[in-house]
């Protein structure tokens, strides 16, 4: 199993849903967070609302998905993140090893729990 962690546009939230639903990936946790990349939030802030300091606001995604999942999951956070302009900022994906995942109404556990 795999954590996958994304940190995207607010304003590409929509269209990341939209190619995940496409591919089939339905549970997902979203938080609103604040970040910076390699640019530490000074050349980005055209593009994004600025929040605190050289922060910015941000997106995140979190997706537990079996491995076949997630060529997918990865397609589609970047078919849908990704503006095609070239632009900074777009987002980035980390990918961690999932140990464990448990569906507390049932007890079921792993590869059944997670979808
Ligand atoms: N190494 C990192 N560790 C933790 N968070 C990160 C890291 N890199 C990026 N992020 C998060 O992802 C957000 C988007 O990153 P961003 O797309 O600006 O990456 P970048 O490496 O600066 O690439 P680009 O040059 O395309 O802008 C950041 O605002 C931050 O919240
Ligand atoms: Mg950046």
């Amino acid at each position: 199993m795999k954590y996958v962690i994304a940190v995207i546009q607010p304003d590409r939230l929509d269209e990341v849903l939209v190619q995940l639903t496409r591919n089939e990936i339905h549970l997902v946790t979203v938080s609103n967070v604040m970040g910076r990349g390699r640019q530490r939030g000074i050349a980005e802030v055209y593009r994004s609302h600025k929040e605190a300091g050289s922060l910015l606001r941000k997106v995140k995604l979190e997706i537990a998905v079996n491995e076949a999942f997630l060529g997918p999951t990865i397609d589609a956070i970047t078919t849908g993140a990704r503006t095609g302009e070239g632009q900074i900022g777009d987002g980035k994906i980390f990918v961690l090893d999932l140990a464990e995942c448990v569906r507390i109404r049932t007890g079921e556990t792993d590869g059944i729990a997670i979808g």
